[in-house]
């Protein structure tokens, strides 16, 4: 059912020193940043020739980033985004095997403007995944 790695997120303290970092030692083609209010984050990504790479930082004061950060407080890998065809149908096939969809269950539109659901993290090995259908 999944497809394509979308794209890894990683939850930066300093989304400046994370830009300067990518755009220069790294050397990648890093976009503007994004603030995606619905989410309670501001987003940036970095194309890479392969696949996506999305620096989160927390947006508003109940950010959900925000309890992450506290916990790590250096920043780390948040969440990986899988593609699928059909939202619908994967949220369809992953209750039905007892994984839980974060929040109301329903698809909410992402970074790119695209619907996506999470996936709770106790379900998938520690591991925080998004779903965006493309
Ligand atoms: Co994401």
């Amino acid at each position: 059912m999944i497809g394509r790695l979308n794209h890894v997120a990683i939850a930066v303290p300093d989304l400046a020193a994370a830009i300067a970092q990518y755009s220069g030692a790294l050397g990648a083609n890093v976009g503007a940043p994004q603030d995606e209010p619905d989410h309670g984050v501001t987003v940036v990504f970095i194309e890479l020739p392969n696949t996506k790479i999305e620096r989160l930082y927390p947006l508003g004061e109940n950010s959900p980033i925000r309890g992450f950060l506290d916990k790590n407080p250096a920043g780390g890998i948040h969440h990986i985004c899988y593609e699928v065809d059909d939202i619908a149908a994967a949220r369809e096939q992953l209750t039905a095997s007892g994984a839980r969809v974060l929040g109301d269950g329903s698809p909410k539109i992402g970074a790119h403007g695209k619907p996506v659901i999470f996936l709770h993290p106790k379900d998938f090995n520690g591991c925080l995944i998004e779903l965006e259908e493309v």
